[in-house]
């Protein structure tokens, strides 16, 4: 095969990145190079796959010899470090106009970073969120490249050949934006998912707690929630988890899994972002605290003694309680969603990006974690309303919490009083009340505020800034705005 054959090249050959370049080789018009430190994994690779016409190198110089220009290469190692080092590696053999994407899943500041560093030396570097796992990386994931205009005209094909197809045949991926916009759409995808997960997590519990009926019966209620409006692969492989019977003990498995849940960090960082651009992720936050306080069993342990309820939580009746509970977890899961579009849309606008969230909704669809039936409604939306400022307002989702707040009320009632928490459920309805409301007891912080820091404060009858001298007559006083 001569020298330059390949289109695309993959470095980093673990699980990942293989099934990354056997998909990209399945495509028509792609040729594929791979390089991976260590040798093994590349020659595994290719004998494994004669069919996939793979272009070996054994070097970064013949892996960027391999690549026809401009070259382009997908960085499919650990995040931090090691991408560093292939970054490092790949500028010294590539040229102004060649392309290096990293694929993984990296902290978006480190993206802006690189694309920064690398844009130096006249070279593209792409951060892109690739979603779906092993499978989707293999069979077709959602994708969300960053980067320059520039390094879209040849990666946009290429990531269109081999990304997952949502039902009305497009592809799911699109250019989310420059510089570290990929990634901060992915790290946003990840907290969502950590919000469903966790909001579905709460919903087997209560039906559990409540009604007595056993994983492989909660995982029909499951499989029945995924032929409406609930319909997601998270509902899907939540039903499949739970009828898993485990060999060992013939016990269902979810009871024998140690519930200490754990987290690499990507529901870290969306929390993190939207503390620092002021965005309320109530549920993706809750849903990250609720991993933490599962993997501290030694606080647990002592906790045991605190007091609770002391009664049986059983309701009188069960098949309403489990209407209610999907009633629950549809609202609570709509709420999710409307922070972390909102956390997108205040990145875009803090990080200087163009960011479509109706395109972002749409390449969500297929390939991703997330993929559900609910992002055509949201892309839906979006369509109606480019601005719309608040998801949760658009007719449908509105719609939806009106008919499904009395329930989720219920639901949050009843795991208060039963004792079983739900913080993914009460939070999603603290903040939507919060956003309902009239007045908010802000107006008595910013009194205490001015109190003990002379903060100052706004009225809502004139303009102005003031302040009331506390430790003098009390009177109020204009100021200036101390924030
Ligand atoms: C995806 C997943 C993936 C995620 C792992 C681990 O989009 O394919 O979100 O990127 O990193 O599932 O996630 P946690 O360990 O943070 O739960």
């Amino acid at each position: 095969m001569n020298a330059a054959a390949a289109n695309i090249g993959v470095v980093g050959l673990a699980v990942m990145g293989s099934n990354l370049a056997r998909n990209l080789a399945s495509r028509e018009g792609n040729t594929v190079a791979v390089y991976n430190r260590s040798r093994t994994k590349t020659d595994e690779l290719v004998q494994a796959h004669p069919e996939a016409g793979f272009v070996p190198a054994f070097s970064y110089e013949e892996f960027a010899a391999s690549l026809s220009k401009p070259r382009t290469a997908i960085i499919m190692v650990k995040a931090g470090g090691p991408t560093d080092a292939v970054i490092d590696e790949l500028v010294k053999v590539f040229e102004p106009g060649d392309i290096i994407v990293d694929g993984g899943n990296a902290y978006f500041p480190d993206t802006i970073r690189r694309e920064k560093a690398v844009r130096e030396t006249g070279i593209n570097f792409v951060g892109a969120g690739i979603s779906g796992g092993e499978e989707g990386a293999l069979n077709g994931p959602s994708i969300m490249p960053g980067g320059s205009d520039e390094s879209w005209v040849t990666l946009g094909p290429i990531l269109k050949s081999i990304a997952a197809v949502a039902d009305d045949g497009e592809p799911c991926v699109t250019h989310i934006g420059h510089d570290g916009a990929g990634h901060f759409v992915k790290m946003v995808h990840n907290g969502i998912e950590y919000a469903d997960m966790q909001l579905i997590a709460e919903a087997y519990d209560l039906i559990r707690r409540g009604t007595g009926r056993t994983p492989a019966e909660i995982a029909d209620i499951f499989a029945e929630w995924n032929t409406g409006e609930l319909e997601s692969y998270l509902i899907e492989i939540t039903a499949e988890v739970l009828r898993q019977v485990d060999a060992e003990t013939g016990k269902p498995l979810v009871d024998v899994i140690l519930d200490q849940a754990g987290a690499k960090g990507t529901g870290a960082w969306t929390v993190q972002t939207a503390l620092s651009l002021g965005v309320p992720v109530s549920g993706i936050a809750e849903a990250t605290f609720a991993r933490s306080l599962s993997s501290h069993p030694e606080q647990r342990e002592v906790a045991r003694v605190l007091p609770g309820p002391g009664t049986e939580f059983q309701v009188d009746d069960a098949d309403g309680f489990v209407e209610d509970v999907r009633q629950a977890l549809f609202a609570s899961k709509i709420i999710a969603y409307s922070q972390g579009f909102d956390e997108i849309r205040a990145g875009a606008a803090e990080y200087n990006w163009t960011i479509d969230l109706g395109a972002v909704s749409k390449i969500w669809r297929a390939g991703c974690i997330i993929r559900a039936q609910f992002l055509n409604r949201i892309a839906d939306a979006y369509a109606e309303q480019p601005e719309l400022p608040v998801l949760a307002t658009a007719p449908y989702f509105a719609d939806a919490l009106t008919r499904g707040q009395a329930a989720w009320r219920r639901v949050v009632i009843a795991a208060t009083q039963a004792g079983i928490p739900s913080p993914a459920f009460s939070s999603s309805l603290a903040y939507y009340d919060g956003l309902r409301a009239d007045r908010l007891p802000a107006a008595l912080v910013q009194g205490q505020r001015d109190f003990f820091g002379a903060h100052t404060y706004k009225r809502i009858d004139k303009e102005g800034t003031f302040h009331t001298l506390w430790s003098g007559d009390r009177t109020e006083i204009e100021a200036e705005d101390t924030h």
